[in-house]
């Protein structure tokens, strides 16, 4: 499984806190094995349930919004950065991490997915951050994973947290509220 973890977050490379980026890859481990979804089921189970008939993949828009928050962040940095400290593998683990929960919340039906017990109890964002804490994850990145949703609106998110809320809701809404 690491290497199927590795081949499916080529991302990973971008941590370069060699630490850390083991305890991201194994988080996702133990995701996988917690759960009916396999690697290759990422690639073909939409990204949401949230939108009507979605034809985009969970992997096509888990990686966009990584790919999003790293250009961000180094932006913010550049510009910005003697000002707000930003740490960009804090950035990267937390939007690698940000869904790693679906895995618990979604369980396979068919050719498609549907919310499994734990999900109709349990939102991703909570079971996230228990996957990430039994992975000896920082605080700093589990914040990231629990304030990226709607459930972070009611809690004061750090810079990296509104860097990875952004690129989420960014790469959401306009499918949620396509006519
Ligand atoms: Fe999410």
């Amino acid at each position: 499984m690491k290497n199927q973890v590795k081949e499916l977050w080529p991302e990973l490379e971008w941590i370069e806190n060699e630490e850390l980026r083991g305890k991201v890859r194994k988080t996702w481990e133990l995701a996988f094995s917690k759960s009916d979804l396999t690697p290759k089921d990422l690639h073909n189970i939409p990204f949401t349930l949230l939108v009507e008939d979605c034809k985009v993949s969970f992997m096509d828009h888990k990686r966009a919004v990584v790919h999003i928050a790293f250009e961000s962040a180094k932006k913010m940095k550049k510009f910005l950065g003697t000002e707000l400290a930003i740490d960009l593998d804090v950035v990267v683990a937390g939007a690698i991490l940000m869904d790693v929960g679906k895995l618990m919340e979604y369980e396979k039906d068919g050719d498609s997915i549907k919310f499994s017990k734990t999900g109709e109890l349990l939102r991703h964002a909570f079971t996230g951050v228990s996957l990430a804490q039994q992975c000896d994850i920082p605080d700093e990145v589990c914040h990231l994973i629990a304030v990226h949703s709607k459930e972070g609106d009611c809690f004061r998110r750090t810079t990296e947290g509104y860097i990875i809320h952004h690129a989420d809701f960014m790469s959401y809404l306009p499918f949620k509220n396509k006519s």
